[in-house]
Order: structure tokens, then C-alpha cells, then sequence
């Protein structure tokens, strides 16, 4: 399968199916849809929520995740999957090293050995940071305040000694957007606020809303130019979790009213959250040198309130 790459090629051009681990999940659901938009294979798996198209894949399996890499021999690897409950990493921390940092390290070593020549995505967080000086750019010491961030945190650099320049590392934040399993924040705002109920949020955590769309098309066009390294690629809005929340309200045509502030301090969460949080990136501008690659987000939440139809969930209907 690898037998006719062009080795001069300066881009990377992926030949076999590339494969996106976690393509039931919000990003890897878009970013099949962007390699399937530019009529690139690739083979998404699920772990409990099957989507159109995916295989299932419990990265637990070490047997089965090496059949699927033998099977698929995949050249590019999107790496979205993950135990991303923050909360629920906290309570479980074993789980949570699991799912995030041993079992995805696991599946670089396998496809390394199978496909020398492979390249990986692996989707970070800002949750890598402490929230003290926000917003962190690449640069930025981490000082991850819980489980969730201590785990990706480890992952990134285990990985990054696996796979050296064959990894590209993504780090985003408070991505929304369509998606299958209507799980994101901008989905609970709407569920919430359609049933009249009081949504309490964070008046003092702040970042930046990420639009998924965007995100995974940009993730695409990185990775099809073989870039490498670490890279903070969010929204360019920076703002209070309740000001999302407020701006969701307003371009979903629903009533904010119900939407409470309050600081993090009075919330009870069990994870420790930065509150200065958000991403800038001293390398973005290098890859996009034109355009920022996210949209704003007024913009985004009317793509969103437009495309939020099957196959996606509606927000407004469901
Ligand atoms: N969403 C955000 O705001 C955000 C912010 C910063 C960073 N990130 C990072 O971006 C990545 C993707 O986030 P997301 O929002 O797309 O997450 P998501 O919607 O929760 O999707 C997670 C995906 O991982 C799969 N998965 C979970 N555990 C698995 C396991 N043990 N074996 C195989 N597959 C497993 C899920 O499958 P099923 O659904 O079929 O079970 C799903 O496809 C994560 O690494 C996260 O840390 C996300």
C-alpha cells in the first residue's frame, strides 16, 4: 500500500483510507466529513455510538485495534478519542489515564511498527494549563490543575517522544457545533433554555468557543501539508463560559433569562477548571496566513442553527 509513495513529495499525500479514532465523537465526526468532502478515504470507528460508516473500536482491545491497523494499514491517524468527561475523569483517574493517555499511546506504538510512515493527529486541550495568564499560546509552561489535563498532558509527551516529527498535536477549547450525539455546550444551552429550566454557568472560567466545523476542516488541511509539532487552534472570541451561553441563547432565537451566573468558587465541580483560560497561537498565521481558520462565533452559531439538521441533531427540535 505504501509501496508507490512519492518520498520527494514535499505535502504528504495520504494513500490508503485514513483513519479517525473516535469518529462517533463531535470533532471526528466532522473531520470525516471534511476528508469525505475532499473525496479522501477514510474509515471512522465508534466505541458505544455507532455513526454512518464507522467500525467499532475499543482502544481497551489491544488485539483488536491491532487487527484494524493491520486490516487498514492507514498512512494519516486523527486521534479524537477520549475520555472527555472532566468531571468524570476526576472521579475516576484510572479510567481517565486510560482512555487518554495509555490506550492512545498504545495505538501510536502498534502503528508505528505496522506503518513506519504513519502520521498522527492527537487532539489536546487548554485544560493543560493552570487559567493563571491566560491566554496561553504554544510557548506557555502547562500546569495542568486536573486529572483530565494531567493525562493529556502526559499523552502529548509520550507521544511526541514515539513520534517525533510524525505528530502534529491540536489543542483546542470549548469546541460546539452540530453534531450526532447532541452532547456539546451548545446543545445543553438549548435543551435547557427550550425547557424553561435555570442554567447556572461559570460567570469567571474564560475562553474561547471553537466551532467544530471549522476546526476539523483546518485539522485536515494541516495534516494534508504534513504539519508537525504542537499548535493552539480555537475561536477567535475570548470570552465568560455565560457569555457564551448568552450569545447561543441570542442566535438560537432563545430566551436568555433562565441563564445564571456564577463564580466557579459556588458551582461545586468536582475538577479544578482554569479560569484565565483560552488558546492564542504564535503558529497559526505560518499554516493560515490569510484568514484566522475558525469563524467568529456569532457567525458559527448561525452556521450552527442552519446545519443542525439530520444527520446532525436540531437543537431547537429534539
Ligand atoms: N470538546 C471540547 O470542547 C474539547 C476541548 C479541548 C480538547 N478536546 C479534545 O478533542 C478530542 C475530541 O473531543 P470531542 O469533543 O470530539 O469528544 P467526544 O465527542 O466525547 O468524542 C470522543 C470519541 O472517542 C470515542 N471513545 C471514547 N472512549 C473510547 C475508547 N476507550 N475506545 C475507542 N473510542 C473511544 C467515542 O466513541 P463513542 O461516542 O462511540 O463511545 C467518541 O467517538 C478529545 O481528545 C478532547 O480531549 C475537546
Amino acid at each position: 500500500m505504501s509501496g508507490g509513495q512519492d518520498r520527494c513529495h514535499v505535502a504528504f499525500q495520504p494513500i490508503g483510507p485514513a483513519l479517525v479514532v473516535g469518529g462517533s465523537g463531535q470533532i471526528g465526526g466532522w473531520l470525516l466529513e471534511s476528508l469525505a468532502r475532499r473525496g479522501l478515504p477514510a474509515v471512522g470507528t465508534h466505541q458505544t455510538t455507532p455513526a454512518p460508516g464507522t467500525v467499532p473500536l475499543d482502544l481497551g482491545d489491544a488485539q483488536s485495534v491491532e487487527a484494524l491497523l493491520v486490516e487498514l494499514r492507514p498512512p494519516l491517524i486523527f486521534l479524537p478519542a477520549g475520555f472527555t468527561w472532566v468531571d468524570g475523569c476526576e472521579r475516576d483517574p484510572v479510567r481517565c489515564d486510560a482512555a487518554n493517555r495509555r490506550e492512545p499511546i498504545r495505538l501510536a506504538r502498534l502503528a508505528s511498527r505496522i506503518v513506519p510512515e504513519v502520521r498522527v493527529i492527537h487532539f489536546s486541550t487548554d485544560y493543560v494549563f493552570d487559567g493563571a495568564h491566560g491566554p496561553d499560546d504554544e510557548e506557555a509552561i502547562p500546569n495542568p490543575l486536573s486529572e483530565y489535563g494531567r493525562a493529556k498532558l502526559a499523552a502529548e509527551r509520550e507521544l511526541t517522544e514515539l513520534l517525533g516529527e510524525r505528530l502534529l498535536i491540536i489543542r483546542t477549547t470549548w469546541v460546539f457545533g452540530p453534531e450526532r450525539q447532541g452532547k456539546n455546550f451548545a446543545y445543553q444551552v438549548a435543551r435547557t433554555l427550550r425547557e424553561g429550566k435555570p442554567l447556572v454557568c461559570p460567570s469567571d472560567q474564560i475562553s474561547n468557543p471553537t466551532y467544530s466545523p471549522d476546526l476539523a476542516d483546518a485539522v485536515v488541511e494541516l495534516a494534508l501539508r504534513s504539519a508537525h509539532g504542537l499548535l493552539h487552534l480555537a475561536g477567535p472570541d475570548r470570552l465568560p463560559r455565560c457569555e457564551f451561553a448568552r450569545r447561543l441563547a441570542q442566535g438560537l432565537n432563545l430566551d436568555p433569562t433562565p441563564i445564571q451566573s456564577k463564580p466557579t468558587a459556588e458551582l461545586g465541580q468536582t475538577a479544578r477548571r482554569p479560569l484565565n483560560g483560552g488558546l492564542v497561537s504564535r503558529r497559526l498565521s505560518t499554516w493560515f496566513p490569510n484568514h484566522h481558520p475558525i469563524r467568529p462565533l456569532d457567525q458559527a452559531v448561525a452556521d450552527f442553527r442552519a446545519t443542525a439538521k439530520p444527520p446532525w441533531r436540531d437543537p431547537l427540535t429534539d
